[in-house]
């Protein structure tokens, strides 16, 4: 699912793949390259490796990554229709030595079962709006009998007709927009162009200011630079996004909750009861459409209703020759048709192990495999092509006599797309293992998607997660002495680490307090157009445009295995709790401007929450001077105790029932906004407080936050 977030990294943003219109906020928060200056900045040139490292690096061989990216982008993997790929990885990362098993889930699903959309004009002519990518001859797969159609996961069966009105980019504010300059909307049809928030949120949107339906389509003008509009040949001619291209995807109402919507809590066995699942999953249908079928629905309601500039949102009109009127327009109306078919069917996640000297201490690595298309090579394919690698690269170095200290548990979800649900419900099933035992884990989605380095992590992985970048020679680096550190710094901004938001399946773990990062590289601005979602995100895409040779994905698996290798064998975790003081601190400040933006300085009080800080601050330092003082010594025992403390502090933060009204969501300093669903809020509980008016719910999370971040100070302390 995961939209990499390589342009708005920072707090609060609207998170897209290719979002650039988004606005940045302004924040506290420091870029690494940055935060770093005093430290050792110098990048090396040729990096320094170990001759474990070098081992495990030049393993990676673009050949294999080719041949692995080829086999997933040849296979249906929609859940509950894959356990052919899934034996397949099973296979696969037994060779490299891991011990593999599928694990079975019993999911609740939906599937299309017919689709269609049509417009009735004033005059009573009638047209069918196009719902079908064609084949192309140039990309086998797109052909390939077993394709599956245009639509949404989860939206509801309906069959509606009515006047239809354009409400940007579908967020609670659009909507507040029109509702402010009277534009109907009740009864009628909501058309919105994708990006910003989660899809699903635009549908519950749409469906909490009373329209009976909803499209989506996607806009060209978060495409950047490649456009046919600017010129440029559409794929598979060239790199600009095919017009018939349709975002497929789940419409789950992800910031409420994730996984199995009719097993909230605990994991989805065959034969368990289930809850209803209308809390999180839409009660009218929604279909998403292509910027060809989209132009003339907006065209069609040029000037009438409230015009692009009354309207006065920042992301709203696009790139279509349309005016991006509001509508509705008298008498022009649409008739969605979707039937879809809900199903309870087995998923299937693939688990490899290879145990550790330390039982009690895990990192587990996660990708998921499901895909809305028999291709998929950008999402995930890319991620599991890397994966397959990385166990064949541990796998040598298990040759060469190589014992790992903590146990690596590697992991294929399934379901990820329709919200999480595979890796949710491992969570939920190894909750007291995971708690007791692991140390991080560390999330690949679209591995690759194009050149620009993504990466978000809890902020105690930041620094390890920056310096590894300087171990990895950048493709066609050699020619310039770049690392990916160089790359990621410069196409990045300046070397920001994202905040997880959620979006992928570290949202899980992050949610029982366990160090998380996901990493990956996709597209710019001047980038060929990677085809999110669509049957054109294909091999064919992939080996012409996305990543022709395969070295980007050669990179990024060097760079995970590299970052997984520290994680498993340092003697001390490389984890910098003192970090996590210094971005609490950025949040913090954020959180003040936050409030006094909504003008509530006098109703909040923050100095229990600063205090904590610094109180943890203060145990953080603690931590870390024991930790040197372990290591003088070389104790074992004292340094196992240090391990132990890194391991397990951000269990402190989770906070037992949940943030208000979402019991699943518990860190008590990140989670994904309410109405953003990609994009993460720091504070949750207060900020969100704050953002819709509930000030004593945001003065009781001030209390609350402070509390989680005192039982965090109270693991570290020595
Ligand atoms: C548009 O919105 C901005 C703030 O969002 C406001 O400052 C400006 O006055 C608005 N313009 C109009 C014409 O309403
Ligand atoms: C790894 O450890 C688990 C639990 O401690 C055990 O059940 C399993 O048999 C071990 N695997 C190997 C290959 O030793
Ligand atoms: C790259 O580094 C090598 C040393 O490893 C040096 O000989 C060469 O001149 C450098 N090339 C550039 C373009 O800086
Ligand atoms: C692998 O990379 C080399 C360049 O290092 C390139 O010449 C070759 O075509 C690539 N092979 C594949 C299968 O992509
Ligand atoms: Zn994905």
């Amino acid at each position: 699912m995961s939209l990499l977030q390589i342009v708005a990294l920072a707090t609060g943003v609207s998170a897209c793949a290719r979002d650039f219109l988004a606005v940045k906020r302004h924040t506290h928060r420091q870029p690494m390259s940055l935060a770093k200056r005093n430290q050792e900045e110098q990048v090396q040139w040729p990096p320094v490796l170990t001759e474990r490292e070098t081992l495990l690096a030049n393993a990676f061989d673009n050949i294999t990554i080719d041949e692995w990216s080829d086999y997933y982008g040849h296979q249906d993997k929609l859940a509950g229709r894959g356990r052919e790929a899934a034996q397949w990885t099973a296979d696969r990362w037994a060779e490299g030595g891991f011990e593999s098993r599928l694990d079975e889930y019993h999911v609740y699903l939906s599937y299309p079962v017919s689709q269609s959309l049509s417009v009735t004009y004033p005059d009573g002519r009638t047209e069918d709006v196009n719902l079908v990518e064609p084949v192309l001859e140039a990309d086998d797969v797109t052909g390939w009998e077993d394709r599956l159609p245009t639509f949404h996961g989860y939206s509801a069966s309906g069959d509606v007709s009515g006047e239809y009105f354009y409400a940007g980019q579908g967020s609670k504010e659009d909507f507040s927009r029109l509702q402010e300059l009277g534009v109907e909307m009740k009864g009628k049809i909501a058309l919105v162009r994708y990006g910003g928030l989660f899809r699903g949120l635009k549908v519950k949107n749409a469906q909490d200011f009373g329209a009976i339906g909803a499209v989506i389509f996607t806009d060209p003008g978060d495409d950047g630079e490649n456009t046919v509009a600017n010129g440029y040949e559409a794929y598979p001619d060239g790199p600009a996004r095919h017009p018939d291209s349709v975002q497929k995807g789940s419409c789950l109402f992800l910031s409420t909750r994730p996984g199995d919507p009719t097993t909230p809590g605990y994991p989805s066995k065959e034969g368990v009861p289930r809850a209803a699942v209308d809390d999180v999953t839409p009660s009218i249908p929604s279909i998403p459409v292509s910027y060809a079928a989209a132009q003339p629905l907006l065209r069609a309601l040029n000037g009438h209703g409230v015009t692009a500039d009354e309207a006065n949102r920042t992301v709203w009109a696009g790139a279509l020759d349309a005016d991006y009127s509001s509508g509705p327009a008298p008498g022009v109306t649409l008739r969605l048709d979707n039937q879809m078919d809900e199903v309870i069917a087995p998923v299937w996640n693939v688990i490899g192990t290879i145990n550790g000297t330390n039982a009690d201490e895990t990192i587990v690595i996660g990708n998921h495999r499901d895909t809305w298309m028999i291709g998929g090579n950008g999402d995930p394919n890319s991620g599991s092509a890397i994966l397959v690698e990385l166990a064949k690269a541990f796998g040598k170095l298990a040759e060469s006599g190589w014992k790992p200290k903590r146990n690596i548990v590697l992991a294929s979800w399934d379901a990820e797309e329709y919200g999480l649900i595979g890796s949710v419900e491992f969570v939920e099933e190894h909750a007291s293992w995971l708690t007791e035992t692991a140390v991080a884990y560390l999330n690949i989605d679209v591995g690759v998607s194009g050149p620009r380095l993504g990466l978000s992590a809890t902020p105690e992985l930041a620094n390890v997660a920056s310096d590894i970048f300087k171990k990895v020679i950048a493709p066609n680096g050699g020619l310039f002495n770049e690392t990916l550190y160089d790359a990621w710094v410069r196409d990045t901004s300046g070397g920001e680490v994202g905040v997880l938001g959620s979006g992928s399946d570290y949202t899980a773990f992050v949610h029982y307090g366990i160090s998380s990062l996901d990493i990956g590289a996709g597209g710019g601005p001047k980038d060929p157009v990677w085809h999110y979602h669509s049957n054109y995100d294909t091999y064919h895409w992939m080996s012409t445009f996305g990543d022709p040779g395969f070295l980007q994905h050669a990179a990024v698996g060097q760079y995970l295995a590299l970052l997984a290798l520290r994680l498993v064998d340092d003697e001390v975790l490389p984890l910098d709790v003192e970090h996590y003081a210094v971005e609490m601190r950025a949040y913090r400040d954020d959180l003040t401007d936050v409030i006094t933006e909504y003008g509530a300085e006098n109703d909040i009080d923050l100095a229990e929450l600063s205090d904590a800080i610094e109180a943890f601050a203060e145990s953080a330092a603690e931590a870390k001077a024991l930790e040197q003082y372990a290591l003088t010594l070389g104790d074992e025992e004292l340094i196992s105790v240090v391990n132990h403390k890194y391991r397990d502090f951000q269990r402190g933060f989770i906070s037992q029932g949940g943030l208000p009204d979402r019991e699943f969501y518990r860190h008590a300093i990140t989670a994904p906004g309410l109405d953003t669903g990609y994009a993460a809020v720091t504070f949750p509980g207060i900020t969100e407080g704050v953002q819709y008016d509930n000030l004593d719910i945001a003065q009781e999370w001030v209390s609350k936050t402070a509390k989680a971040i005192l039982r965090s100070a109270e693991i570290l302390k020595t």
